[in-house]
């Protein structure tokens, strides 16, 4: 009982301190274009974005290569438009915002001068 009830407490705490502290899981100092912005982008972007999957390109914006996303970052307007700064549309378009994880990978990319690493 004593060991079932230590259980339970410890993965409660375990929970909420993932929900309080989400950056601490969040390590950006390997960033890399292919293991993680291409990948968010893949996942949130790609089905406007793409002029393999989609059948009108957001703005005429493509972002599934290097290049095309390269210069949505040079220009400042990716990490806007993924971080609700005011300089940008809200992206993904008329969807919920993309976890702050993701935001702070993207963000470290671009600081970094958006390498194709
Ligand atoms: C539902 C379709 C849709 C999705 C999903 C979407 N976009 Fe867009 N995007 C658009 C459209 C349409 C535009 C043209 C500008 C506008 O209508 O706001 C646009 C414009 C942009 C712009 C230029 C914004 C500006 O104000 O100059 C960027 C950068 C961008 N998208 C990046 C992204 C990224 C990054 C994602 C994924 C996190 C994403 N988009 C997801 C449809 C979408």
């Amino acid at each position: 009982m004593a060991i079932a009830v230590v259980c339970l407490l410890s993965s409660c705490f375990y929970d909420v301190e993932q929900e309080l502290y989400p950056a601490d899981l969040c390590d950006t100092a390997n960033v890399s274009f292919s293991n993680h912005v291409s990948v968010t982008i893949e996942t949130y972007c790609l089905s406007c974005h793409s002029q393999i999957s989609s059948s009108t390109i957001g703005g005429g914006i493509v972002l599934e290569n290097y290049s095309g996303v390269k210069a949505m970052a040079d220009n400042g307007r990716l990490l806007s438009a993924v971080s609700y700064d005011g300089n940008a549309s809200t992206m993904p378009k008329g969807g919920s915002q993309i976890p702050s994880c993701d935001i702070a990978f993207i963000k470290a990319w671009v600081v970094l001068g958006a390498p194709n690493n």
